[in-house]
């Protein structure tokens, strides 16, 4: 599923990533620990495609998701490919305040283009696995956190994407919301085989998971 090789990543001179190679294999839930400032956020943002590694060409990187190497990629074609291929779930659910739940899940099956009636029919069955079905025109000020984590966890899932990153989805959750939405990573991996990479500070979750990888200082060591 996601195959990268030696990922460095500098800001600066401080060298925040310091040849990270991981793999990932389809419908595997994998965990990442680690220290504050290990450099999990900012490999979660390179695998994601959100942020470019340093000097690729240098340290021979290549990060491929299905045998498809995207870091060659220009703008337009690599949106496209996150679009389709990836979907986010942040530690704040970071849903747009103006727009209902339902509409919130949709806005990125409508930069995907597929048929409308299909993509309804999807995001309201995520609503109801996600049992949110009755918070459909609910606006994220009229939803509780856990509601609004499992909102964001239907529009990362509404264009079938290939893997999900996860960066701390339940650090703003109290346990009971949290170990809620931790069964739905594996429920949804058991039903769609979903593949996550979960960066986590719930050593619970991270301890339950297929794989845990630990991150210090830039490396994983294990
Ligand atoms: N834009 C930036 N400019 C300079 N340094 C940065 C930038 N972004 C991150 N860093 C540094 O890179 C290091 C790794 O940051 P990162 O966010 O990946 O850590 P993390 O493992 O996710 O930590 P946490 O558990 O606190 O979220 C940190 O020391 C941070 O200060
Ligand atoms: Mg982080």
């Amino acid at each position: 599923m996601i195959r990268a090789k030696n990922i460095h990543k500098f800001y600066g001179t401080l060298e925040v990533l310091k040849g990270v190679d991981i793999t990932i294999k389809a419908g595997e839930v994998v965990s990442i620990v680690g220290e504050s400032g290990a450099g999990k956020s900012t490999l979660l943002q390179i695998l994601g495609t959100l942020d470019n590694p340093s000097d690729p060409d240098k340290y021979g990187t290549d990060i491929a998701l299905d045998g498809n190497s995207f870091l060659k990629m220009k703008d337009r074609e690599l949106s496209k490919f996150r679009n389709k291929n990836i979907g986010f779930v942040f530690q704040n659910h970071q849903l747009l305040p103006e727009f209902t739940a339902l509409e919130n899940v949709l806005l990125p099956s409508r930069i995907g283009g597929i048929s409308e009636k299909e993509v309804l029919e999807k995001a309201h069955s995520l609503f109801e696995d996600l049992n949110i079905a009755s918070r459909l025109h609910h606006k994220p000020s009229q939803l509780s956190g856990g509601e609004s984590q499992r909102v964001a966890v239907a529009r990362a899932l509404i264009n079938s994407p290939k893997i999900i990153y996860a960066d701390e989805p339940t650090g703003n959750l109290d346990s009971k919301n949290a170990d809620a939405l931790h069964q739905l990573f594996f429920d949804l991996r058991d039903k769609y085989h979903q593949t996550f990479v979960i960066v986590t500070h719930n050593s619970v979750l991270a301890e339950s998971t297929d794989r845990k990888l630990v991150m210090k200082d830039g490396q994983i060591v294990l």
